[in-house]
């Protein structure tokens, strides 16, 4: 900045300062910056005051008018120097000042393909040597927006940050209802919406790893009126990032909401040093004005493509062998699984917990975790052995792994145990008798590295299931200084994604997916790593039907494990096809089932590969009937060009036999109905918009009656 320039920002900055509740300054002629997708944009607006301030988040080419710019808009507010709501940023300098100023100094927008553009505003404290660059990039086709900011000073000593927001929109509309997705071990994902009052709504999780066990940070926000699927208009929001969050959503007095996204700063705080750049999580933004169908197929669209790993390749049918062995089982019987797995025709077995330790064999959650060698008495030959076995019989091989954590019994604890999570002069407080290992410290992260690197190594393993069974709750480290002990879990997640990176770039051949005890990590932080996610360890498909809408509302279906399993005792066929709305997969001892189940089973995978997987992995989710409403659940997928979707009910009640209408079609075209499986036709052939408007009859009337029922354009 010219030094001219900077003397007037500075007056400016001085002028602006009084702590007046509602100053407003006007902005004749002031620089406006969009940021832009197809269908919506964010503007930006520098005051007269050089502050950024937000003009609003709405339709692209909506007119704005401008005439002042009231202080509580600005748009990323820093503590301590005239804004006096809850603030995106506040640090606290090297000299004790604990007030922060962000002027804008310059911003640029440069493409990085025809798709996506990248915004950078770069605003400066003006008198402290203290940045914040507000990232923006946009997804045009998908109508999102990722946001983050970088934060750096080049003060002498250390800053220490108590609030780092990832980005801090504000809503301006009569009403706001939110949608959050909350619950606890196996009733992940439950939704719930309320109307926001005056004041602050929280939502947050406070245990850094595991961290969306009891919420997930993504939320649903509905202007005006409560969200429905096809209309109004509904901003979706969804933070990358597995640790402690906050989704903060500060209505004030004159109905402006602003939602504060961002790592939790409740319990967290970061010493920055000089020259070192803090980078938040980015937080994501779609905004629909067609309800949150479109929301969900704008974050689905914007997964497949930059958020997964991997996002066009079919995920593969997996046989697992948890609920069927739990850690009971030897090397010949994983081995007669693998015929098992030939038989119903999945493409994968993965072998779940309980092949390792030896001094502390693992055969119960109370030992083992962090001895990652080959249980010899388990598993004589090995698991290269194994993968082999699986590999003569047509079946890829996959292993679970969960290397963040310890048991007290381990060899690794005996050596080390300065390495888990713990706080001086305390008991250690145990979860699932294990505890968690400190990844904030550079050691332990290598040796969590190698341990992945090494099982990953073993020839033959083209597939991983990467567990988190606990939580924090005695935050300290034996590794970080005293005064930063704040930083714990914001370091912790950062090791993590350095080691998950790792692990996606050096085995990009091995699929993968995130688990934590069930649903305890569903982020688009984690997800960029992994190809799936396993949403619950409640496979009961009644339950199943809830927590999968709720996860779908962001998460595509070929993001979701979804295995067919015993739980709950429901009809084989009905357990089928609610794991057909997902990424298909299969939990099941093999060798006991009927010759009926087994061949139901095997028809159902090989139909699945044919003629519905890719409808369901690549297709837009139209969710039709909510399993909240009624004694019915339906949901349908569509593919891109409107030629072919499936289109699942299940009878949750009895009753209820009105004719499900679908969504998606293209009205204009003729589509073949037929049920999946069946090879009788429905005669004639019946126009998009009359399967729209007057729907299909199904056969379901009884519970548990289900329907999977595919639309072919001809
Ligand atoms: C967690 C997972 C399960 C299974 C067990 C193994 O509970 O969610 O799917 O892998 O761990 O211990």
């Amino acid at each position: 900045m010219k030094p001219q320039i900077f003397a007037t920002v500075l007056l400016l900055a001085s002028i602006v300062s009084s702590p007046a509740p509602d100053f407003q300054t006007t902005a004749p002629d002031s620089p406006s910056i969009t940021i832009a997708t197809a269908r919506s944009a964010l503007t930006l607006r520098v005051g007269a005051d050089k502050r950024v301030y937000e003009v609003g988040y709405t339709a692209s080419g909506r007119q704005m008018v401008v005439t002042n710019i009231a202080r509580e808009t600005e748009c990323y507010p820093p503590y301590g120097n005239g804004f006096i709501l809850e603030p995106a940023v506040q640090a606290r300098h090297t000299d004790g000042n604990i007030s922060t100023d962000l002027i804008y100094v310059r911003h640029s927008t440069t493409p990085v393909d025809a798709d996506v553009s990248l915004t950078r505003i770069e605003l400066k404290d003006p008198v402290y040597p203290f940045f914040v660059t507000l990232c923006y990039k946009t997804y045009a086709a998908e109508d999102v927006i990722e946001s983050w900011s970088e934060i750096r000073h080049d003060e002498d000593g250390a800053v220490t940050l108590s609030r780092f927001a990832s980005s801090a929109p504000q809503f301006k509309a009569n009403e706001y209802w939110l949608t959050q997705f909350h619950g606890d071990y196996k009733h992940e994902a439950t939704m719930d919406e309320e109307k926001l009052g005056p004041g602050i709504k929280i939502l947050d999780s406070k245990i850094g790893v595991r961290a969306s066990r009891f919420c997930i940070p993504s939320f649903v926000l509905s202007l005006n009126g409560p969200a429905t699927e096809d209309s109004g208009e509904v901003i979706g929001g969804s933070l990358e990032w597995s640790g402690s969050f906050q989704l903060a959503f500060d209505l004030d007095w004159k109905n402006r909401l602003r939602a504060l996204c961002g790592i939790n700063p409740f319990g967290e705080q970061y010493q920055l040093k000089r020259g070192e750049v803090f980078t938040t999580p980015s937080m994501l933004w779609t905004w629909s004005d067609h309800g949150k169908g479109q929301m969900t197929r704008n974050f689905h669209r914007w997964a497949r493509q930059y958020g997964l790993r991997d996002g066009a390749k079919p995920r593969p049918v997996l046989l697992n062998n948890w609920e069927a062995t739990d850690m009971n089982f030897n090397e010949q019987l994983i081995v007669s699984l693998f015929d098992g797995a030939k038989k119903i025709n999945a493409d994968t077995f993965l072998l779940d917990d309980g092949w390792f330790g030896n001094a502390h064999p693992r055969n119960k959650d109370n030992a083992g975790l962090g001895d990652w060698q080959v249980n010899s008495n388990k598993l004589p030959q090995g698991l290269s052995y194994l993968a082999q076995e699986a590999n003569k019989r047509g079946i890829d091989f996959g292993i679970w792994i969960e290397p963040e954590m310890v048991n007290p019994s381990s060899d690794l604890f005996q050596v080390h145990p300065e390495w888990a999570i713990q706080q001086p002069h305390r008991d250690f407080i145990y979860g699932r008798n294990q505890l968690d290992l400190d990844l904030s410290n550079p050691q332990v992260r290598d040796f969590v590295w190698k341990i992945v690197d090494d099982t990953l190594s073993t020839p033959g393993v083209s597939y991983t299931k990467w567990d988190a069974n606990r939580f924090v709750n005695q935050p300290g480290s034996t590794y970080l200084p005293p005064d930063d002990q704040q930083s714990l879990l914001i370091r912790y997640n950062f090791g993590l994604y350095n080691v998950m990176s790792n692990m996606a770039v050096k085995f990009p051949g091995v699929m993968a997916m995130a688990c934590s005890g069930g649903g305890g990590r569903v982020d688009y932080g984690s997800l960029k790593y992994f190809h799936s996610f396993w949403p619950s360890d409640n496979t009961d498909p009644v339950s199943r039907i809830r927590i999968q809408w709720g996860f779908g509302h962001f998460f595509p279906a070929e993001a979701m494990a979804a295995h067919v399993t015993q739980m709950g005792k429901r009809p084989l066929k009905f357990a089928i096809d609610v794991a057909m709305s997902g990424a298909l997969g299969v939990d099941m001892d093999v060798r006991k089932l009927s010759p009926t189940d087994l061949q139901q089973l095997a028809d159902a995978v090989a139909l699945y590969k044919k003629e519905i997987r890719d409808v369901v992995e690549q297709g837009d989710l139209y969710r039709l009937e909510s399993p909240y409403d009624g004694p019915r659940a339906a949901l349908g997928y569509v593919t891109a060009d409107k030629s072919r979707a499936v289109v699942f009910v299940y009878q949750l009640k009895a009753g209820d036999a009105r004719p499900v209408k679908i969504a998606g079609l293209d009205p204009q075209k003729n589509y073949r109905v037929q049920v999946a499986g069946s090879t009788e036709t429905a005669n004639p052939s019946r126009a998009g918009s009359s399967l729209m408007q007057d729907g299909i009859e199904t056969s379901c009337r009884k519970e548990f009656d289900s329907a999977v029922i595919e639309l072919t354009a001809e």
